[in-house]
């Protein structure tokens, strides 16, 4: 099945403005990426997923995309962008685009048109509504905490924003919108592309009633996400596979954040013919951001949340495996220690998320285990949803500085954003000039020139991880199993395929733990140990085995 690639695949996202910067303007550019592939292949990814290098006024650094077509001056040219996809492709690396199609941005010729006059073309292309006596259309609340509707005074009449104020949400229920797509994708199709991850697909759909928000506060933690998602985006996502995905073997991640298991199989179930996968981000929200310190509620919530995934996935659809990405801070200091146990407990986590079954997702700097940074004031920030926050809390709220600083510390996207860490040079080697965002100081023992030097570095136990993976068919097909569901600490699973057994044993905590096999049931014959991250029994103790801070440990059995 030459189309399942991406099953057995391990996927590297790159955000492109901070991985490497070519040209000394202080922003990644494609040529940067270029000079990074062979790193890429050391560390033995499958294929990249870049973030949106598209034209764009950067409101949210190319999320906001004025043009599909054209690659932003920041990053290159499309001669740049040719050579990557050829560089890569040469390397035996695919590339992914991000296809940002919820919205466009207040910059794109259709918005343009849109706006001059209700007659225009382009006018349905959007969500425009007469506003009411309140104001506007209705309640909705956007995902920068404002109205989601925005009064154009020209024509008299309010549209849709559900992120911010300049990124407009398209009217996917207009034919010729979906047209649009289909000849976008087909354009990169024939570029080379292999694959597409698409954001925010789970809310292309407005539900048509336009529900009140309130009604949805009262009930859901995550409104903002609920009023919006709809069941009607399947037959757009079905029409798109039939005349993109299927006909040209196209992988498809689709982003859709607050998805139950029970919707992402039907977004991912191969009979359907939507999507092969779908980003879901409720193992991220096992732990409140604010919070410091994880405790054993968050484990055994995070235990329970991944099982209820890889279970309700076994047979049909397909998992994405991710802890990190451009909009999440970095997962050693949200589950680990980013400070004594560093090195220990990103190779716990990798471990722990890598032996799942799924397609993993590394995102930049992740494999050098790379921490949320100190943001010391508010100009440090670029991300715009934070600044809006600071705002809104800072001039509305009148709280106080130091407050809210701290708040943004844990919760920006900022943490994910920093320049990668290449070497101990000035600016991490990611710049000669002046980056665009601010490094994490740690750069001087944290990055990639030491982490390849390191036969013991998170780098080289990430590429482990990968090797196993491609030599195991186990990793791949396996069924899973949660063990000492409500231990506090301890996060366990077995995986079986034919007469194997996969075993991994992680401590998600600092104290010792004991995990003690012949409380188990497991009708194990031998197991040998395939990796971890302290020097460990190279076959399978028999009785009990006694778990350092952070450990980690994958043995492989005969059953
Ligand atoms: C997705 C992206 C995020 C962006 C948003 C709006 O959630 O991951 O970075 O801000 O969509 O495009
Ligand atoms: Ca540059």
């Amino acid at each position: 099945m030459a189309n399942d690639w991406w099953k057995n695949a391990v996927i590297y996202q790159i955000y492109p403005r901070s991985f490497r910067d070519s040209n000394g303007d202080g922003i990644g550019d494609l040529q940067g990426i270029i000079s990074r592939l062979d790193y890429l292949q050391t560390l033995g990814v499958d294929a990249i997923w870049l973030s949106p290098v598209y034209e764009s006024p950067n409101v949210d650094y190319g999320y906001d995309v004025s043009d599909h077509r054209a690659i932003s001056k920041d990053y290159g040219t499309m001669t740049d962008m040719e050579e990557l996809i050829f560089e890569a492709n040469r390397y035996g690396i695919k590339v992914i685009l991000d296809i940002v199609y919820n919205h466009t941005s207040d910059q794109h010729r259709w918005f343009l048109e849109a706006r001059r006059s209700k007659k225009s073309r382009y006018r349905d292309y959007y969500h425009w509504r007469p506003g009411t006596s309140d104001g506007p259309p209705t309640d909705w609340v956007s995902a920068y905490n404002t109205s989601a509707w925005e009064l154009d005074e020209q024509t008299g009449e309010y549209y849709l924003h559900m992120n911010s104020r300049r990124q407009i949400d398209l009217n996917w229920e207009n034919p010729d919108v979906i047209r649009e797509v289909e000849d976008m994708m087909t354009y990169w199709v024939r570029k080379g592309v292999s694959g597409f991850r698409i954001d925010q697909l789970g809310h292309i759909n407005k539900k048509k009633s336009l529900p009140s928000y309130e009604e949805f506060a009262n009930k859901h933690a995550d409104p903002h996400f609920k009023i919006i998602k709809d069941e009607g985006a399947h037959p757009y996502i079905r029409q798109l596979n039939e005349a993109i995905f299927s006909k040209y073997g196209m992988m498809t991640v689709g982003e859709s954040t607050s998805s139950t298991p029970e919707e992402a199989l039907l977004y991912t179930d191969p009979d359907r013919k939507e999507v092969n996968m779908i980003f879901s981000s409720e193992h991220l929200q096992a732990k409140e951001k604010e919070k410091k310190q994880t405790d054993a509620s968050d484990v055994i919530k995070l235990k329970k949340v991944m099982e209820k995934w890889q279970k309700t996935l076994e047979n049909k659809g397909w998992n994405t495996l991710f802890w990190c990405n451009h909009d999440e801070p970095r997962i050693v200091s949200r589950y680990g220690n980013d400070r004594e146990y560093r090195a220990e407990s990103a190779k716990m986590l990798a471990a722990t998320l890598h032996m799942m079954k799924g397609t993993p997702y590394i995102y930049q700097g992740e494999e050098l285990g790379m921490t949320n940074p100190v943001f010391d004031s508010i100009d440090e920030f670029r991300d715009s949803k934070s600044l809006t926050e600071f705002q809104q809390r800072y001039f509305e709220g009148n709280e106080e500085k130091s407050k809210i600083l701290e708040g943004l510390n844990e919760t920006t996207r900022d943490n994910a954003r920093t320049p990668m860490q290449w070497s101990d040079a000035e600016n991490g080697g990611f710049t000669d000039g002046t980056p665009w965002i601010k490094l994490n100081g740690n750069y001087s023992h944290v990055n990639a020139e030491q982490a390849v030097m390191d036969p013991d570095s998170v780098f080289w136990f990430y590429q482990k991880l990968i090797q196993i993976r491609k030599t195991h068919p186990i990793v791949t097909e396996g069924t899973f199993d949660l063990l000492e569901r409500e231990h506090p600490s301890l996060f366990v699973y077995t995986r079986r395929f034919e007469n194997k057994l996969l075993l991994v044993i992680s401590q998600f905590g600092e104290g010792e733990a004991i995990f003690d096999l012949r409380q188990q049931n497991l009708s194990i014959k031998s197991g040998e140990l395939l990796l971890a991250n302290y020097p460990a029994d190279q076959t399978l103790p028999e009785e009990s085995i006694r778990l350092r801070p952070y450990e980690t440990r994958i043995y492989l059995c005969g059953q």
